[in-house]
C-alpha cells in the first residue's frame, strides 16, 4: 500500500527530478554500503574500500567525474599525440580526476610520485588491422591492479557484435572478482566500425553493463541521451571520441551533464587539442564549476592569452 502510493507520488514527478531521485550518486551507494555492512561485517573493509576507491573518480561535492583517457594504444598502437605517452601525460595530469590507461603505460610513464587515481584498462586481445575488435579478453590479474594501487579496472563489452557473449561474460567475471576486493569496475560500450551510436542502442548496452555489476559505465552521447541515463541504475560516464573543434567539444560535456552524466573519460580531444591544458581546464570548468560552453570557450581562450 505504501509502496504503490510512493510509486504514484514518483511517477507524477516531473522528468529532471525524477532524474535526480533515481540516479544513484555516490553518497546513495555510500548508504547503501553502509546498510550492507550491518548485514555482513566480515566484509566491510573490501565495502569501505569500493566506496573509497569510487569516491576517487566521481568526486566530491558535486559527484562529477573528470577522467582523462590515455589508453589508445591498446589496440591502436601510438596514436597521434600519445605517441610520446609520458611527455603528453604530464601536464595533464593535476587537472584530470582520474587518469584511464594499461599497465604498460602506468609503469613506463607515469611518476608514481602522484596522487591521481588510476583507472587500469584490463581488457584486449584485438588490434585495428585485425578481423575484428570486439574479440576481447580479460589481459590482467586482479593481483596485478592492486599491485598497481588503481582506484579501479575498464574493460569493454562489444553488445550485438560477433563475440558479445564473451565479453559480456568477462564483465561478469571481472565484476566476481573485483568484488572480492572491493575493486569497482568501469565497463566500455565499445561500438564496432558497423553500429549506431543511437540513445536505443546505447541504453541497451549501458543497462547491460549495469546489469553485469559494472559500478560505472562509459558510453557515447548522443541525442535523446537522457533515455540513456535514465534506464541506467549507475553512473554514466562518455567518452570524448574522434577529434572535433574544441568549442564543439566544450558543448558535448556540457550536454552530457545536463542529461545526467556524471562526466566524461576524454581523450583526443584533450590531447590532440593544440592547447591540452587550456583544452582540460576549460573541460574541467565544465564538469566542476558548471560553466556553460561559452563560458569554458572563454576560459579556454584566456588561457591561451597568459601562456
Ligand atoms: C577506447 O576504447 C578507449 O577506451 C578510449 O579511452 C575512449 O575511446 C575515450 O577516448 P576518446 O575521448 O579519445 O574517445
Amino acid at each position: 500500500m505504501l509502496v504503490n502510493t510512493l510509486l504514484n507520488v514518483y511517477s507524477a514527478l516531473p522528468h529532471t527530478i525524477r532524474k535526480m531521485t533515481v540516479k544513484v550518486t555516490t553518497h546513495d551507494m555510500m548508504y547503501m554500503v553502509q546498510r550492507f555492512k550491518k548485514s555482513n561485517s566480515s566484509v566491510k573493509d573490501m565495502d569501505w574500500g569500493l566506496q573509497n576507491r569510487l569516491s576517487r573518480i566521481i568526486r566530491q561535492p558535486k559527484n562529477r567525474a573528470l577522467m582523462l583517457a590515455v589508453d589508445h594504444g591498446y589496440f591502436l598502437g601510438p596514436t597521434a599525440r600519445l605517441e610520446d605517452a609520458q611527455k603528453t601525460i604530464a601536464p595533464l595530469l593535476e587537472y584530470c580526476d582520474s587518469l584511464m590507461l594499461t599497465r604498460g603505460i602506468l609503469r613506463t610513464s607515469v611518476s608514481p610520485i602522484t596522487n591521481t587515481p588510476m583507472v587500469l584498462r584490463v581488457s584486449g586481445g584485438s588490434s585495428i588491422i585485425g578481423k575484428d575488435l570486439s574479440r576481447e579478453d580479460i589481459t590482467v590479474d586482479i593481483k596485478d591492479a592492486i599491485r598497481l594501487n588503481v582506484s579501479a579496472m575498464a574493460m569493454s563489452i562489444f553488445v550485438g557484435s560477433k563475440y558479445e557473449y564473451q565479453t559480456i561474460v568477462n564483465l561478469g567475471r571481472l565484476v566476481n572478482i573485483s568484488l572480492e576486493y572491493g575493486m569497482p569496475v568501469l565497463a566500455v560500450t565499445a561500438v564496432g566500425k558497423d553500429m549506431g551510436k543511437d540513445a536505443r542502442y546505447l541504453s541497451l548496452a549501458c543497462r547491460m553493463a549495469a546489469e553485469q555489476g559494472a559500478n560505472i559505465v562509459k558510453t557515447y552521447y548522443c541525442e535523446n541521451f537522457e533515455e540513456v541515463v535514465d534506464s541506467c541504475p549507475v553512473p554514466i560516464i562518455i567518452a570524448g571520441g574522434k577529434k572535433i573543434p574544441e568549442k564543439d567539444a566544450m558543448e558535448l560535456t556540457y550536454n552530457a551533464i545536463q542529461a545526467g552524466a556524471v562526466g566524461v573519460d576524454m581523450g583526443r580531444n584533450i590531447w590532440q587539442s593544440d592547447n591540452p591544458v587550456p583544452m582540460i581546464r576549460a573541460v574541467q570548468s565544465i564538469i566542476h564549476q558548471d560553466n556553460d560552453a561559452d563560458a569554458a570557450w572563454e576560459l579556454y581562450n584566456q588561457l591561451i592569452q597568459e601562456t
